[in-house]
């Protein structure tokens, strides 16, 4: 592809940038906004739950300790990758060549990974390799510090909000549905205490960024989100 070429494309693309709370159902809007566009979607999230994983996996982090010293000393030994998988429509997340795609939606790795996303060092890592996927554009990223810090610039940045108590029992309706055996109240209580963690950190803490739009979809579907969403993403190509 000429430079000509690929300037006129990257034109064409642009970064949507979703934050919000947890469980607010960042994920399922951006993967559905993403197909629709043709863009590469990317879990931010799944990115701090994978260094979660490797933490617990190696007795970094655990009831009552936490080493970080000694994970940011082995931060070069995490590799985490994205493979699309055609079967689900998405990619899932790999750590070290091991699909966790599944093993990092634990209410354990849930309950970590807040004191881990703390870690100056790993963000930094973290963000890095998010600006490099999408230096492209055509991209839908969701997390915590995107329309922030990753893409300061993005064309479109959307803040998700709904209450604690609906975002609960989303989270909880799908950790059922998946066959772990927890409470409404132990979900509530994860969701409530990563908010404050999440929101309060010194590095990159959850904020709206000024240009954001903000949605609550307490009360939207899906498809209310995706068609708002779509128009607003319209507006900006
Ligand atoms: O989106 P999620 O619930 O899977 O994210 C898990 C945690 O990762 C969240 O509680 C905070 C952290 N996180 C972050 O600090 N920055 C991001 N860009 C994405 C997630």
């Amino acid at each position: 592809m000429g430079e000509e070429e690929d300037n006129l494309n990257k034109m064409n693309k642009i970064v949507i940038a979703i934050d919000g709370f947890s469980s607010t159902g960042k994920s399922t809007i951006a993967k559905q906004l993403a197909k629709q566009l043709n863009y590469i979607y990317v879990d931010t999230g799944a990115m701090y739950r994978a260094v979660t994983y490797f933490a617990l996996d190696n007795n970094l982090i655990g009831e009552g300790f936490f080493h970080s010293e000694k994970l940011i000393d082995k931060l070069d030994d995490i590799h985490i990758t994205f493979k699309f998988n055609e079967a689900l429509g998405f990619a899932e997340v790999y750590l070290n060549g091991k699909n966790i795609e599944k093993a990092i939606r634990t209410l354990k790795v849930s309950s970590y990974v807040s004191p881990i996303a703390t870690i100056s060092e790993v963000r930094q890592k973290l963000v890095e390799q998010q600006q490099l996927m999408g230096k492209d554009k055509g991209i839908v990223m969701d997390g915590r510090d995107i329309g922030t810090v990753v893409f300061p610039n993005a064309e479109l940045k959307v803040f998700m909000t709904a209450s604690a108590e609906t975002r609960a029992q989303r989270r909880y309706k799908e950790l059922l549905e998946r066959g772990h055996n927890l409470s409404y109240d132990e979900v509530l209580e994860n969701v409530t205490t990563r908010d404050r963690i999440d929101s309060t950190r010194e590095d990159s803490p959850l904020v709206k960024a000024e240009d954001a739009i903000e949605i609550d979809n307490s009360n939207l579907t899906i498809e209310e989100q995706l068609e708002t969403l779509l128009k607003f993403a319209k507006t900006k190509v």
